[in-house]
């Protein structure tokens, strides 16, 4: 059975041979994976209770199949086979997240549960010990219950307390760790856990909560930049960076209105973040147009916080390099009539967003398969950005429940040979690859169902035994010979 497996990848692997180019051999690949989502274990050995934790007790209504991540694949229990996963797939990296609660169960640093403490200092030697490096995220989406109580990212206070918790990690581990990452996927974090009722806390609270979120959020990121800095960079001579995601906007129509409404969503879901870090402040169609909407709708300042001029020299330039996770391309289309009354970062912008039936499926009916979106981005980002260097740091699609994974084979190839022609032809300084993930795992609010994972996971036994899928076949090869297809080699 493993053996027709095997040719079947193979064979599925020649049929889709096609370019010419390889990956520099400066390239690193690696996989990724995130606490909530892989490690089970939820209250074991001292862990304190998480915002997902807590939605999924609370409301498993909120997932799709009712479920949640107690257990997930269990890796805080099979963490040396995941290692020995990551060294047959022969990866440069790890990248996985710090689960906060536990190590600070209560989120604060007066406590540290140095059970927790001695899981990541495990998991981190049995890397190194297998010549991976961790790539590591201090936020992965699961804040501290007790903080959310505080009113979680909306409460400027939380700048501090997540600025100890990465003290506190660089203290601990930054004698091995030497690539960190502050935040996964801030625009996430903020429009869909405060702007809209999708992802935890699910506050809804959009044009307010989501802007509110998103200031506390750059501040937390600038600090602990600083501190690893000032106070760390020195001896632990390691690099700190932000991830940021970003789905490309393509025009609905090529009127003039729909052309400056994808760029509005440009600004409005990357700049949001890009600008204040990159290039200082806000984007100015941000600051201006929330302003705008606010004034008419009686509000005495901007709902869009203001950061002073000496916040904006802070933030600016916290980033060694850019980590860009990217999966589809959606359209963007201006909006007739927006209703002035209501209040809503969509209405501020003006734009609304639409999925393009024609293009290529993934399993996932939301994320279609756009390698030429992912080029046009890379190099929109290269010309409003000055050129910065980039990092995928995810990569992927759903694909059917099944071990030959040819649509998510086909997906990879088709992405990693747009990036080619992004580095080859448009000049943009790509430097390392993430596919996500590693396993499949229990992906936010669509629960067990959708599977992004290289190896399978079987949720129904006790084991959570992992197989690997033919695309894990695929990325090992790519990996030996940094060529995402035959005829290069
Ligand atoms: C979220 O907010 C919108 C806009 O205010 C409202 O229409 C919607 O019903 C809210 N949804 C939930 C689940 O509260
Ligand atoms: C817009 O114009 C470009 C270039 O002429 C063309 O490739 C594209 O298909 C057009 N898009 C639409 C939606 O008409
Ligand atoms: C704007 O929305 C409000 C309530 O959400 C509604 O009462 C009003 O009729 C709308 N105005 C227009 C012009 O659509
Ligand atoms: C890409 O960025 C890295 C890190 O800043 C730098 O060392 C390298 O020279 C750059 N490569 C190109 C082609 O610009
Ligand atoms: C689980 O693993 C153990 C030890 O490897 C093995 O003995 C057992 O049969 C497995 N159970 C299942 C349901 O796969």
């Amino acid at each position: 059975m493993r053996i027709f497996l095997f040719l079947y990848c193979i064979l599925g692997y020649y049929y889709y041979c096609d370019a010419t180019k390889k990956f520099p051999e400066t390239f690193k690949f690696g996989v990724a994976t995130s606490a909530y989502q892989i490690e089970g274990a939820w209250n074991e050995d001292g862990k304190g209770v998480s915002i997902w934790d807590h939605i999924t007790h609370t409301k498993p209504y909120h997932i799709k199949d009712n479920s949640n991540g107690d257990v997930a694949c269990d890796s805080y229990h099979k963490y040396k086979e995941d290692v020995m996963l990551l060294k047959d797939l022969g990866v440069d990296f790890y990248r996985f997240s710090i689960s906060w609660t536990r190590v600070l169960p209560s989120g604060y640093v007066n406590k540290i549960n140095w059970k927790g403490v001695e899981y990541y200092n495990n998991l981190i030697d049995e890397l190194l010990k297998n010549d991976i490096k961790p790539m590591v995220t201090l936020y992965h989406w699961d804040l501290p219950q007790t903080l959310q109580e505080l009113g979680g990212w909306t409460n400027p206070l939380l700048e501090e307390y997540y600025a100890e918790y990465a003290r506190l990690c660089f203290k601990l581990f930054g004698d091995r760790v030497k690539l960190w990452t502050t935040f996964n996927e801030p625009d996430l974090v903020c429009r869909m856990g405060y702007g809209r009722n999708l992802l935890a806390p699910a506050y809804n609270s959009s044009g307010i909560g989501d802007y509110l979120c998103g200031h506390t959020l750059l501040k937390a990121h600038a600090k602990a930049y600083h501190i690893y800095d000032d106070d760390f960079r020195k001896e632990q001579k390691g690099q700190i960076i932000i991830v940021l995601e970003f789905n490309w906007f393509m025009p609905k129509t090529n009127t003039t209105k729909d052309i400056g409404a994808a760029e509005a969503a440009r600004d409005f879901s990357f700049g949001w973040w890009a600008h204040p870090i990159y290039l200082g402040n806000y984007p100015k169609s941000m600051i201006d147009l929330v302003a705008k909407k606010s004034a008419k709708q009686g509000f005495p300042k901007s709902r869009l916080p203001t950061f002073t001029e000496k916040e904006v020299e802070y933030i600016k330039g916290t980033s060694d390099f850019l980590g860009l996770n990217t999966y589809t391309t959606f359209l963007a289309a201006h909006m007739e009539n927006t209703n002035d009354t209501i209040v809503s970062s969509r209405h501020d912008i003006g734009y609304s967003t639409s999925i393009e039936p024609k293009w290529e499926d993934t399993a996932n009916p939301l994320f279609k398969m756009v390698p030429w979106g992912t080029r046009q981005m890379l190099r929109w980002i290269k010309e409003h950005y000055n050129s910065p260097e980039i990092f995928i740091t995810e990569n992927g699609c759903a694909d059917k429940d099944a071990l030959d994974d040819q649509l998510r084979i086909k997906y990879y190839r088709e992405h990693l040979k747009s990036i080619l022609d992004s580095m080859y032809e448009d000049k943009v300084n790509v430097t390392g690859y993430t596919a996500w993930s590693l396993m499949d795992n229990f992906e936010w609010i669509d629960g067990y169902r959708t599977k992004f994972g290289l190896y399978h996971v079987d949720f129904t036994s006790p084991n959570r035994t992992r197989t690997p899928k033919c695309s894990a076949s695929y990325i090992k090869k790519l990996i030996k010979t940094y060529c995402p297809v035959e005829e290069c080699e």
